[in-house]
């Protein structure tokens, strides 16, 4: 089998990669990824030792290139974990999001027609569904909710998800979607709420928190995320969507706090920030269906996995602080301001 893994070198990708290459050792593992500034072949240096998997530098917006690619490698699965991936991001310059996340997908499934496929997998998110409000705790997200986005950025992926069904029902291509909720774990990039909080915190500058930290994330650690993709290329029903989340709701305050506990830092850290426009209340998925029809149950409660998460980011300071010391800087001074 040989498996192309789009978006390898970012974070849930990465992850992905590794879940692969230890399980199906006999595997072929291409990872395509265009190391954009959240690409980092520090993620992947563990992979590239390794006979069966392979780098391939390029866009999956570029139809040569992804072309050139399927006809020498010939995949028998596509897992779609390329896209521009920051909400934040996405206020601010929303065009890349188009291109890459609905384009992107577009081209890789043109590809997957022109060469033949077993599956296409697209790595969605649970933003497709909007958000829900705080004083309805018995509100979920499930398969059947309609989809409402917020941001350009999940905009873009509710596109993308509508053009994977569109070509599953128009060609027949053999697609499964998954939409899961917010991740969290090793080579997670620090301009997300718990790395970025975790790199503060330990270099004691300030944690910036939006509006009152009173908005709610299912977080799920990214291993358990890789377990349920792997579950759904191999087992899933054709045409399916599948959420993926394991009721771990958090405010991001509780999540800043747990945190500065685990730490040993004071509270006295958490400054609040400008709200993000725009900005979601609750996630909450239902994963009933993933776990009655694939038997899939998260692993890692968030008390556990929020320790493991630190013990990486302690272990690892090298693969992050070479990432605050680069073109980074320039992106937090903008986004937070220098006084931060
Ligand atoms: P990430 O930003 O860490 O990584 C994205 C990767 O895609 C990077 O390596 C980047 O270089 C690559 N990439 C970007 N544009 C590309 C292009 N045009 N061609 C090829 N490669 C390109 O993202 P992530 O957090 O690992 O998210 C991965 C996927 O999972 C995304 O599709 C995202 O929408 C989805 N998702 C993320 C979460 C989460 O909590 N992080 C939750 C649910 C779904
Ligand atoms: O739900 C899945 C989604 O989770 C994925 O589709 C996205 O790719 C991923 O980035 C994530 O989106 P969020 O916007 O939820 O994640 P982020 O880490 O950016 O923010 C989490 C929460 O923390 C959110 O309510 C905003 C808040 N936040 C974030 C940052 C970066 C802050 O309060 N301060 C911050 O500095």
């Amino acid at each position: 089998m040989t498996v192309i893994v789009t978006g390898g070198a970012g974070f849930i990708g990465g992850n992905f990669v590794y879940h692969m290459l230890e399980k199906y050792p006999k595997y072929k593992i291409v990872c395509v990824d265009a190391l954009t500034y959240a690409g980092n072949m520090e993620t992947l240096d563990g992979a590239m030792k390794n006979p069966q998997f392979e780098f391939v530098k390029a866009d999956i917006a570029d139809r040569d290139a992804v072309y050139a690619l399927f006809e020498k490698c010939k995949p028998d699965y596509v897992v779609n974990f390329a896209a521009e991936s920051h909400v934040d991001r996405s206020i601010t310059n929303p065009d890349i999001f188009l291109r890459t996340n609905v384009i992107g997908t577009g081209v890789l499934m043109d590809a997957c027609r022109k060469y033949g496929i077993k599956r296409f997998h697209q790595v969605s998110t649970d933003e497709v569904y909007g958000d829900l409000p705080l004083d309805k705790p018995e509100l979920f997200f499930t398969e059947e909710t309609p989809l409402h986005t917020s941001s350009p950025y999940s905009a873009s992926k509710a596109g993308a998800d509508l053009l994977v069904n569109a070509y599953n029902r128009t060609y027949k291509l053999p697609v499964t979607i998954s939409r899961c909720s917010n991740n969290y774990g090793p080579y997670h990039f620090p301009e997300k709420l718990i790395p970025l909080m975790i790199a503060n915190a330990l270099n004691d500058k300030p944690l910036p928190v939006y509006g009152k930290g009173e908005n709610v994330r299912d977080w799920l650690y990214v291993k358990d995320h890789c377990e349920a993709i792997d579950l759904i290329l191999h087992n899933g029903k054709d045409g399916e969507v599948y959420n993926i989340g394991g009721h771990n709701e958090r405010t991001n305050l509780e999540v800043v706090k747990t945190i500065l506990r685990e730490l040993g830092k004071p509270e006295s850290l958490i400054t609040y920030v400008t709200d993000r426009p725009g900005h979601d209340m609750r996630y909450a998925i239902d994963p009933t269906k993933i776990n009655r029809e694939l038997g899939w149950l998260p692993a890692t409660r968030f008390d556990d996995g929020i320790k493991l998460t630190i013990k990486w980011y302690l272990d690892n300071r090298k693969w992050w602080e070479n990432i605050l010391a680069g073109e980074y800087q320039n992106y937090y001074e903008k986004m937070y301001g220098s006084g931060n």
